[in-house]
Parts: C-alpha cells; structure tokens; sequence
C-alpha cells in the first residue's frame, strides 16, 4: 500500500506557484490577492481559513481576512460581498462555510460574482464545469484530481464510487471523473444515504471517495483488494490523551483498509492540504484572467 501524501504534494504545487509569483513580482505584474469572510467562532472554520492565509503568505499572493461575529446579518454580509465583487484588488474571495442559522447560504453563494468564486461553487462555475467549459473547479474535487494524476492514478474505464452527494464535493466529483477528460472516463456511482446495500456497492469500486463526515465509515470488508481509496473527511473525536482533547480522523478505518488497499490518502495530510492548494491553483487563474478574460 501506497500513502497519497498530499502534505507533499501540496508543499510540492506551492513551491510551483511561488516561484510563479516570484517571477510576476520581478516583471513588475499583480501579486494575486485572495480574501476570506470568516463568519462567528466555528473552531473548524478557523482552522481552515488560518490554513488558507497562512498558504497565501508561504506562496507570496496578498491576502486578507475578514472577521465578522456570527451577529452579523444577511445584509451586512451581502455588502461585504457587493465591495470584494467590485474592488480592483482582489482577485478572488471565499465566504467560510457553513455560515449562522440566519443567514441563507445560496443567498450568499448567489451573491459572489462568478469571475472572483475562487472557491467554485457558484451555480455559474458548476454549470459550466458540468459542462466541460472553462471555470473555477470546486477545491477538494479540484484538489482530488491533482492528486490522482500526480500520483498517475489511471481513471479511464475504471469504476469510482463516490460516497456522499454534497455540491461542494460528492456531486461535482461524480460529474468531473466521468467526463470525456484527462483525469476522467470513469464509470462513477454517486452513492449517499438511500443507497440500499452501500457495502456492495463500494465492494465494487477501483476508487472509493469518501465524503459523508462520519469517523471511520469505510472498512476493510467493505472494498476490493488493490482499491484507491481517498478520504475526504475530517472528523473531530474526542481523545483524552491529546493535549487539545480530540483527534482528526476521516470516513475511512485507515489501518483496517490499509493491509487490502493500493494506495490510502492519510488524515491529516492527505486531501485537505490539497484543497488548500487548489484555492491557491483557482486565485493565479483569476489574477492572470485566465478563465474569464
Ligand atoms: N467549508 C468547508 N469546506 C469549505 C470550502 O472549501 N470553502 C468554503 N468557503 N467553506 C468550506
């Protein structure tokens, strides 16, 4: 069995775009600029958006969070969104999910105009990406394909079975593995919570993605020997023996698949810096004008 290591190869794409920006700061040209909306306490949300700033300093780009507390209403948040729409600096922005009870997130997603949603998840972006035309690809399904073609994963004519059917990563996973591309040609199964026997289903699968946010999910018994399995979640559990009180896990039993698995990303370290790195892939392509002119 082979670890997917995505700490790697995200430490590996950032020094690609550093040294990018390195030469667009030597002719003079825009450092890229991303800016995030962290809305309220939500420890997980912080740690992402920290992870996200923190990338944005190792690679050079400009970056800038914005911190509202979650008694912030709807409308200030659409005029947070209106201004970052129209300001001539930022190249791109995301608006940390989830967001509080009162404030509708399509509302908010519909609100960010399509040439900035770095973060892909405008209906726009993932229209056209259903469609195979140019847009920003949604981060951890865009992080995902990196992964797997780096790694020389072959997809054409395999069976992928996709666990989970969310917007932001089941869904457009499904729709991008099986396009006529690259990094696609599969044979996907979208499976979620009425599938009727999941265990055969991915019993079945060359690819399991896991991505339903429950510890552990997948098991040894569940997937084919030599299967890829890559784990999207990241699932607190409590431990007492660590210092801050609990663990990261992901939906897949990591020990138990790896004796039977070909290759496993880890977690931590294996898809969430690599949607770290897409964000960062998404906001050159904006500065430079690439998808939208
Ligand atoms: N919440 C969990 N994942 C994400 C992400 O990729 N982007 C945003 N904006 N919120 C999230």
């Amino acid at each position: 069995m082979e670890i997917l290591d995505g700490k790697k190869l995200s430490e590996d794409i950032k020094n690609e775009i550093a040294q990018e920006v390195a030469q667009i700061k030597a002719a003079g040209g825009n450092i890229p600029h991303l800016a995030a909306v962290l809305i309220g306490n939500n420890p997980a949300s912080e740690s992402y958006v920290r992870s996200k700033v923190r990338s944005c300093d190792q690679v050079g780009f400009e970056s800038t969070l914005i911190r509202k507390d979650d008694s912030i209403t709807e409308e200030e948040l659409l005029e947070i969104i209106h201004e970052l729409n129209t300001s001539d600096d930022v190249d791109g922005f995301i608006v940390q999910l989830p967001l509080p009870k009162h404030i509708d997130e399509v509302k908010v997603t519909l609100a960010i105009d399509p040439k900035k949603d770095v973060d892909g998840f405008h209906p726009v972006n993932f229209g056209r990406m259903a469609q195979g035309l140019p847009c920003y690809l949604p981060a951890t399904p865009f992080g995902i394909l990196q992964m797997i073609e780096r790694y020389g994963i072959e997809t054409s004519g395999a069976h992928v079975v996709v666990v989970g059917r969310s917007n932001i990563v089941g869904t457009p996973m499904s729709i991008l593995l099986s396009r006529k591309a690259k990094t696609g040609n599969a044979t996907v199964t979208l499976t979620h919570s009425r599938t009727k026997d999941l265990a055969a289903e991915v019993s079945r699968a060359d690819i399991v993605i896991a991505a339903i946010g429950i510890p552990n999910f997948i098991s040894a018994d569940m997937i084919k020997e030599g299967a890829v399995i890559i784990d999207v979640g990241i699932n607190r559990v409590e431990d007492e023996t660590r210092k801050r009180g609990y663990r990261l896990v992901g939906d897949v039993d990591f020990d138990g698949v790896a004796g039977k698995a070909s290759y496993v990303t880890p977690v931590p370290g294996g898809v969430g810096p690599m949607t770290v790195t897409s964000l960062l892939m998404n906001t050159l392509k904006s500065s430079r004008k690439e998808i939208y002119g």
